[in-house]
């Protein structure tokens, strides 16, 4: 009797081991490996898809072909504990309720264009005047509202190229733009953007990614006492309905000053600052003192609870900051969470709005034989 204990005691103990080797050998074959599922249908009938990127270390980054949108995405606190860091719904259904380009790509125009019109060599363009009297993130179906083309890319360090083509006309703007956006989950925590556009007619065009942070690891709690760091010495101030004045402003002596770090609740309560009434809030764009096309640090933000950090790198030349002001605890997002008031900051990187419209800032313009070519990466660590 006690013989057959022993025995079953060691045919269990080497069922285990087995099975613990099957996990952990089942679990390093597909740490590379990208899994596809449904996100559910669109209107039409079309399906959705969201795929799963994971490196080494455990990151997972959910991304869907609709909107390029950025699902989810988990990154380590201090103590190693992964949380998922940024606003987004469970499915397609959710993004089709109208929520605000939660972790989307935002084309072909990102940001405001004045009065929704611009000129282009001699001619005038009217675009959709979705957000008051302006055209906001590239109109009524903008880039975050179309199916992509996605192809994954396995590998060490895993990827999605997402292919869109843009018809001359659509929301109004000019020219077949053909776009690639890739996204690359490196070994070193961070999430690589590139983008790329080709047209065949002059057009204007400004990509950038939505998504909405809190480093927190509690989407139910405010982004107000993360830390914000912002390579930009200069901002610029905006009318009442968020268009640049097409002034180029210091930050230094106002609350718009982040070349050191700080606390977003120290400033964006001040109603005395007549730019934090104009957005509500931070919801502005800084110009980047580096204004090289090379990859650079834009900005910084750590969550001292979590001890979590993101630094943003880009090639652009600016990068908007908006602090969730129109977030207003009317949307649901995954697991059932209530998006409160600012729950949620955007670090957009980009070129300044309304650039179609002011010959001082930057060109956005492309021309055909020219390729746009953008590169932004989302950087996690911890302190
Ligand atoms: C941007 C704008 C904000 C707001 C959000 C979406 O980043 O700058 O004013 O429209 O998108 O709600």
């Amino acid at each position: 009797m006690k013989k057959q204990v022993k025995t079953a005691a060691v045919l269990f103990l080497l069922a285990c081991v087995s099975m613990t080797s099957c996990n952990t050998s089942k679990k390093e074959n597909n740490n590379n490996m990208i899994e596809k599922v449904s996100f559910g249908k669109l209107p039409d009938g079309q399906e959705t898809e969201l795929y799963t990127l994971k490196n080494a270390s455990g990151m997972e980054v959910k991304i869907s072909n609709f909107g390029g949108t950025v699902v989810s995405w988990t990154a380590p606190n201090n103590k190693g504990v992964y949380e998922d860091i940024i606003l987004g719904c469970d499915s397609v259904s959710g993004y089709l309720k109208g929520v605000p380009y939660f972790g989307a790509l935002i084309g072909r125009y990102g940001n405001r264009i004045a009065n929704g019109k611009f000129t282009l060599e001699g001619k005038e363009y009217s675009l959709a005047q979705n957000n008051g009297v302006n055209a906001l993130h590239g109109g009524l179906k903008g880039f975050d509202k179309v199916l992509w083309t996605a192809t994954p890319i396995e590998g060490e360090e895993p990827g999605l190229k997402l292919t869109y083509t843009a018809r001359d006309g659509e929301e109004g703007y000019p020219g077949n733009l053909s776009v690639e956006v890739v996204y690359t989950l490196q070994k070193d925590n961070s999430l690589k953007i590139d983008y790329k556009a080709t047209t065949d007619k002059t057009t204007v065009v400004n990509l950038t990614n939505h998504t909405y942070f809190n480093l927190n690891g509690n989407l139910d709690s405010d982004i107000l006492e993360h830390e914000v760091t912002l390579n930009a010495d200069k901002f610029l101030p905006v009318d009442k309905t968020l268009i640049p004045t097409g002034e180029l402003k210091p930050v230094v002596g106002n609350v718009f000053d982040f070349l050191k770090s700080k606390k977003i609740s120290a400033g964006i309560n001040d109603t005395t600052d007549t730019q934090i009434k104009a957005g509500g809030g931070y919801d502005h764009c800084w110009v980047l003192t580096d204004s090289t096309k090379t990859l650079k640090s834009a900005a910084t933000v750590y969550e001292p609870k979590s001890g979590r950090v993101l630094e943003v790198l880009t090639t652009e030349p600016a990068i908007q900051f908006y602090t969730g002001n129109f977030l207003d605890g009317t949307i649901k997002g995954k697991n059932g969470i209530i998006y409160k008031h600012r729950s949620g900051l955007c670090l957009e990187t980009q070129h300044y709005p309304d650039s179609p419209n002011q010959s001082a800032f930057p060109s956005t313009v492309l021309k055909p034989n020219e390729t746009y070519q953008t590169t932004t990466v989302y950087k996690f660590s911890v302190k």
